[in-house]
């Protein structure tokens, strides 16, 4: 299949077969606290800090900043704003990874490992102590992706603000785009919606979820108030056809514009002792530190 042939509901499909199994089901065992921690040690610690403050010894090499876990907000949820993540959420980007950051998906651990990382992360900020997540906000389905459909989103990109931060070209450049921060006082550009991989995933659900629950932390605000179900969709329509064919290649590589990142995390990266293995408390010398 030619790359420009992938349609917005074929793949759609070609995601779902990908993704089966993935899932975190109800069914499952309770989460490992200590093995997270000890995953989270060997391959988080070196970007996101021992206490999860975001500011590892590998921090430098990323122009995105690894995310600081100790105030429990996070950019990519199915819950709205302001509101906790999903474990499956939490679960979804460490699999997938943030597209064209530091973030490559952590595909190398396998599922339980990362169940049991997403628990030992919640450890990191007392807001999971206190506080339950909210429902997700409801995706309706897929309205079909019409010329009209599309001209309607163009419109609303517009009178929505979109183009004030996003720029008329989509390419992060309008006129509010300058001297934005995020809530930890890093420097923050809008993204540029003419470029693959997107951060939140590859799927319509993942721009439909983005723009309806906004990145928190961010100045991304979420739209789900101001816009309708419908809007939001002919928005994604109108977004899903901005990057150009050449950008369609990039997707589903790991090779990116932070590939001294990439290998700056493979060779730091420690190996995990399988399950079962002596772990922390194990007797000295059994352990590298
Ligand atoms: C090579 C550096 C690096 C490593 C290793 C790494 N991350 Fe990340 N991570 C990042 C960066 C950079 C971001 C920020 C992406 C952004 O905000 O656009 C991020 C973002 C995240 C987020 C999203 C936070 C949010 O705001 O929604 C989660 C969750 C996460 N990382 C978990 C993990 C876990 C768990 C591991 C280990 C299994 C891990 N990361 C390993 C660099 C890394
Ligand atoms: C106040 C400025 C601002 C406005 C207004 C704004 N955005 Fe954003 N948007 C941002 C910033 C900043 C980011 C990048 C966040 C990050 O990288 O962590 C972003 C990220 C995004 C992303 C994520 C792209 C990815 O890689 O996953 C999408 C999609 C998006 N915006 C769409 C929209 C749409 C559609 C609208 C209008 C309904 C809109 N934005 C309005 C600032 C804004």
């Amino acid at each position: 299949m030619k790359r420009r042939e992938v349609t917005f509901g074929g793949l759609l499909a070609l995601l779902a077969i990908g993704s089966a199994g993935s899932v975190i089901g109800s069914a499952l065992p309770a989460p490992d606290l200590e093995r997270g921690r000890l995953v989270y040690e060997t391959n988080c610690a070196i970007c996101h800090g021992l206490d999860g403050n975001g500011r590892g010894m590998a921090r430098h090499h990323f122009e995105t900043p690894p995310a600081d876990f100790r105030t429990g907000k996070f950019k990519f949820r199915s819950t709205p704003s302001g509101s906790l993540p999903l474990d499956a959420d939490l679960f979804r980007t460490i699999t997938q990874g943030v597209g064209r950051t530091g973030m490559i998906p952590q595909v190398h651990l396998d599922e339980a490992d990362r169940r049991d990382v997403v628990a030992y992360i919640k450890t990191l900020s007392p807001r999971f102590g206190r506080e339950e997540p909210q429902p997700p906000i409801p995706i309706p389905s897929t309205p079909d992706r019409t010329p009209e459909f599309m001209a309607r989103g163009r419109a609303l990109y517009f009178d929505a603000g979109c183009a004030d931060c996003h720029g008329e070209g989509g390419k992060g450049d309008g006129p509010s785009a300058r001297e934005l921060t995020d809530d930890w006082g890093n420097p923050i550009r809008p993204a540029d919606l003419t470029r693959l991989p997107r951060k939140s995933g590859p799927k319509p659900e993942d721009l439909y979820r983005t723009i309806g629950t906004g990145l928190d932390g961010t100045p991304m605000p979420s739209h789900a108030d101001a816009l309708t179900p419908e809007e939001i969709w002919a928005l994604v329509a109108y977004l899903w056809g901005l990057p150009p064919k050449s950008e369609w290649a990039n997707l589903g590589t790991l090779v990116d514009e932070e590939i001294v990142g990439f290998n700056v995390e493979k060779r730091h990266r420690q190996p995990l002792p399988p399950r079962g293995s002596p772990g922390p408390g194990a007797p000295a010398g059994s352990r590298k530190r």
